[in-house]
């Protein structure tokens, strides 16, 4: 039996604005991406997530979506995403689209009209509320980018809710019309031959019937976020999401019939694991991937990391396929966060746990945060609590391609800055060096296409001593183990009985580290593949 394409294989996200520009503004578009599929298609993934491409005001940089069927013209035309899913489909690679259903654009018509009177059949659309008794906003919920959550409208005289900016109002799920109008938008894609979509915020779609106040974190720290001083107890994760995600399933599923195999759904969740696993459904599926971002903040220590992997995989209900992700658009990079010589460990542990991996463009070229000055930023949570550390455009900056003018990404200046390293670190550059972080990737999404045990097989950890994590992948006759150096000194691994006559298969580093007396010398930050010798 074959396990379905989103079991085996890759995603790789796509910040669209900063992968290739291809009309000069600066600013990436479709067509961009499109003349480098054979660029993902060499390097070995099997499907992309392009982050929002749908028309918007950009006050979030498209996750304030005010039409969900068309395409921004600053990303191009439909029919450059036609083409797109064409020539992506041609190379035997996917297309998930960014799917934000929790809330719009404020310029969206359906919240044009919804403010515009009380009366209106839209009203319900959205989460209006009168002022508290005393006055004030109806309770003390936090916009996650600061500031409460609830904005004044003067004009109608209520208050609506918005989780994130003012301009990307939240919509009412509770509204039977809410619901059908994003399943026949789910529709409108899976038509077009999307295989599947990337759900935006999916915790957060339902909030408590009659929004009680939050209760304060007692965890929070003034280096924290505003969000952070409450808990988001009523706001997010209620029951009835679950109803929500089973509703959105059951479109995706729909097309399974259709051909082309599974259409997939992958979920927004930032959730302590028994609460996420909630989300691949109970008595009925809900979203096939409830994204575990664990990694992103996990223990370097390695069995700390080993605890964790361990808890994840005990925690995953019956049948239930894992997931894995090490770094996106809202988050500090890889390479930041663990530096140069551990981000290749890293891409190791990624890409060689049971589970889909999602792999964040540019992190294959070990690219680090970009400081963005001052008079630079984009992002409009950094704007708004400026200082605090909270802005994602040092991790969404321009994809460096080669060492011509601006990195081959434009050939206007960037959105954004380029890493100062651009000339020396960018595809090209890495293509040619066979030691490079590009090589290392490919080396591994190799490997992945050619033992299956890497991708479908089974799952154990290995006993380990010192900062190794260590553990095997077995499929059918093919065993495989994995042991990772966390740390910068030398570490011993002993091979268990039936391990002594392997021999190195894929190292992090440049040559391969032999296997002597039943015992494998790791190097500092070394990740090495063992395979049974035949
Ligand atoms: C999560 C997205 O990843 C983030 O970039 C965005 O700002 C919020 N959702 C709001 O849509
Ligand atoms: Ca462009």
């Amino acid at each position: 039996m074959t396990a379905p394409w989103w079991q085996s294989g890759v995603i790789y996200q796509i910040y669209p604005r900063s992968f290739q520009d291809s009309n000069g503004d600066g600013i990436g578009d479709l067509p961009g991406i499109t003349r480098r599929l054979g660029y993902l298609a060499e390097l070995g993934v099997d499907a992309i997530w392009v982050a929002p491409i749908y028309p918007s005001p950009m006050a979030d940089f498209g996750y304030d979506v005010s039409d969900y069927c068309d395409v921004d013209l600053r990303f191009g035309t439909r029919t450059d995403f036609e083409d797109l899913l064409a020539q992506a489909h041609a190379r035997g690679l996917k297309v998930l689209l960014d799917f934000v259903p929790n809330h719009t654009s404020d310029q969206h018509p359906w919240f044009v009209e919804s403010r515009s009177s009380r009366r209106n059949p839209k009203r319900d659309w959205y989460l209006w509320r009168d002022p508290a008794p005393g006055g004030g906003p109806p309770n003390n919920w936090i916009s996650d980018f600061g500031g409460s959550a609830w904005e004044w409208d003067e004009a109608s005289g209520q208050y609506y809710y918005h989780a994130f900016l003012k301009q990307q109002p939240d919509l009412n799920w509770r509204n039977p019309g809410v619901q059908a109008a994003m399943h026949g938008i789910m529709r409108f894609w899976l038509d077009r031959g999307v295989d599947g979509f990337r759900i935006d915020v999916l915790w957060h779609l339902i909030k408590a019937a009659d929004f009680p106040d939050n209760p304060p974190n007692p965890a929070y720290t003034s280096a924290l976020g505003e969000m952070d001083r409450l808990l988001q107890l009523h706001s997010t994760d209620q029951p009835e999401v679950h109803d929500i995600a089973a509703g959105l399933r059951a479109c995706a599923d729909e097309y399974r019939r259709v051909g082309q195999g599974e259409r997939l759904l992958i979920g927004e969740i930032y959730l302590p694991v028994e609460r996420l696993m909630r989300y691949y459904g109970e008595g009925r599926p809900g979203v096939h991937l409830p994204g575990n971002f664990q990694l992103i903040a996990a223990p370097r220590q390695a069995r700390a990391l080993a605890a964790l992997i361990a808890a994840y995989e005990a925690a995953l209900p019956p049948g239930a396929w894992p997931n894995w992700v090490l770094g996106n658009h809202d988050r500090p990079r890889v390479a930041t966060r663990l530096g140069e010589n551990q981000a290749r460990v890293a891409a190791m542990l990624l890409l060689t746990l049971r589970g889909t991996p999602t792999l964040y463009y540019g992190d294959e070229l070990g690219l680090s945060d970009v400081p963005i000055p001052a008079d630079r930023v984009q992002d409009p949570r950094e704007l708004r609590q400026y200082g605090k550390g909270l802005g994602r455009d040092p991790v969404r900056t321009p994809m460096p391609w080669d060492d011509s003018a601006h990195a081959g990404f434009s050939t206007a200046p960037p959105w954004l800055p380029l890493n100062a390293d651009w000339p020396a670190r960018n595809v090209e550059r890495q293509s040619a060096e066979p030691g490079s972080m590009l090589a290392l990737h490919r080396r591994l999404l190799a490997a992945r296409r050619t033992h299956p045990a890497l991708t479908i097989g089974d799952f154990a950890l290995l006993d380990a001593e010192g900062n190794i994590l260590a553990y095997e992948r077995r499929h059918g006759a093919e065993r495989l183990i994995v042991a990772l150096n966390l740390g910068a000194q030398p570490q011993r691994l002993e091979l268990p009985d039936w391990a002594h006559d392997c021999r190195s298969l894929l190292s992090t580093l440049a040559d391969l580290t032999p296997v002597r007396d039943g015992a494998l010398l790791l190097r500092p930050n070394e990740g090495v593949i063992l395979t049974l010798v035949d």
